[in-house]
């Protein structure tokens, strides 16, 4: 069974599904596989390098569909590779599932797409498959090194004889994966760090990081509702929403470095910092809106631009900060793409040899099993994802 692996069509992503150490995996499983040339050359893996582990090069995307069982995939796969489809091909990718426009034509050729960011996250055995947190946490970590490259002046504390330099104030909004890796990264450059989360668990795991914790008061029934989500973002009321933004607009006017992580799937970002706030933080404070591709958490952010305001405040719209350590990224993608895919199989009998594994590969697609179940946004003609 051939797997096959499409280059990003998208002048912005540098990441690869399958890396060459992922192609020695896949082929320890009994696998084949093919990459289209120059896949992973953005990332620093060259052709050769997946030769040397076992792969075959095809020269455009048809070739390795036209050869593939399943195609993998960073981001969606481009109309013309979606068009050159057969029925029973499985694509595994973030296909970016809400705002995912070509799931009728999947269904339609008879594909199974699985959309990676769909993964229930709390279920132990799909934590090694789980995209979101492996992409978010290198974000997180980059974030803070964006911010320091945009601020001009350093973050930590400096005692020198020319004069004392403050430690820079970072404040983080939004601390799930992303939030708290930005939260360790800033603490170990020497900032002063306070963050938010409408998720009141967070606090401690903010609080054993180092940070402060901004509190925005909750009603009783909004706690019970905190709870009872599972650790997910619920939807805050009227009243929360215009607290929140006295606590950000408080915390923000003294603010050196703001990092914006809150994002809802399915839906726009939350905007967390308004106008109003922007006109109050000081010349030269920097903002990384990592919501930016999704709607935006910060007024005025542009995808992949860095806008600067009137009072001199920097807002950098990180839209795809992932694709900026591309080597690491996707080193982390790949490997949750082969625990996927290692779950769509059914393991080859005891007494294969490795040369004959391949022939033992049977592909074991199962909707009710929790986790193929929950990713397949497509699968026997139909569109299966849930409205949100
Ligand atoms: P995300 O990228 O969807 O959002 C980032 C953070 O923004 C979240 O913590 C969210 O609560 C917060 N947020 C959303 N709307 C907000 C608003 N209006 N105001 C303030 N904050 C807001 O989150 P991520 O990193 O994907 O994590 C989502 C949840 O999944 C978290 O509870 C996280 O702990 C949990 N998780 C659980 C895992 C597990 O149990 N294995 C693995 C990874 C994440």
């Amino acid at each position: 069974m051939k797997i096959g692996v499409i280059s990003a069509d998208i002048a912005s992503e540098s990441r690869v599904a399958i890396t060459p150490d992922a192609v020695k995996k896949l082929r320890k499983l009994g696998f084949e596989v093919v990459i289209q040339s120059g896949a992973g050359q953005a990332a620093y893996y060259a052709d050769e390098l997946y030769q040397a582990a076992g792969a075959d090069i095809a020269s455009s995307s048809a070739e390795v569909i036209t050869q593939s069982q399943i195609i993998t995939t960073v981001n969606d796969l481009p109309a013309e590779a979606i068009e050159s489809l057969t029925s029973g091909q499985i694509v595994i990718g973030m296909l970016d599932p809400y705002r995912n426009t070509q799931l009728d034509t999947y269904a339609t050729k008879g594909v199974t797409a699985f959309a990676m960011e769909l993964l229930p996250r709390t279920l132990s055995r799909a934590q090694n498959m789980d995209v979101l947190s492996s992409q978010a946490n290198l974000a997180g970590y980059k974030a803070v090194l964006l911010a320091a490259n945009e601020y001009s002046r350093p973050f930590p504390m400096f005692m020198t004889s020319a004069g004392t330099v403050k430690p820079a104030k970072v404040v983080i909004l939004g601390v799930g994966v992303a939030g708290l890796q930005a939260i360790a990264t800033a603490k170990r450059l020497g900032a002063v760090v306070e963050a938010s989360d409408l998720r009141p668990t967070a606090r401690e795991q903010v609080e054993s990081l180092g940070g402060k914790w901004l509190d925005v008061p909750m009603s009783a029934e909004e706690a019970e509702t905190a709870k009872s989500t599972g650790g997910y973002a619920w939807t805050p009321s009227e009243q929360y929403v215009k607290d929140q933004a006295a606590v950000v607009d408080k915390a923000l006017s003294n603010a050196d470095i703001v990092i914006t992580t809150a994002q809802i799937p399915g839906r726009n970002a939350p905007r967390l910092v308004h106008g109003a706030t922007l006109a109050k933080m000081k010349a030269g404070s920097v903002l990384i809106d990592m919501a930016a591709g999704t709607g935006g958490n910060v007024e005025g952010s542009v995808p992949n631009e860095t806008i600067t305001t009137d009072n001199g405040v920097r807002i950098v719209g990180a839209a795809n900060i992932p694709s900026m350590l591309a080597a690491q990224s996707s080193d982390l993608y790949a490997n949750n793409l082969v625990n996927f895919i290692t779950t769509l199989i059914a393991p080859a009998s005891d007494d294969a040899s490795a040369s004959d594994a391949s022939a033992n590969l049977a592909l074991k697609l199962d909707m009710e099993d929790e986790i193929q179940g929950a990713l397949a946004v497509t699968h026997d003609s139909q569109v299966r994802l849930a409205k949100r």
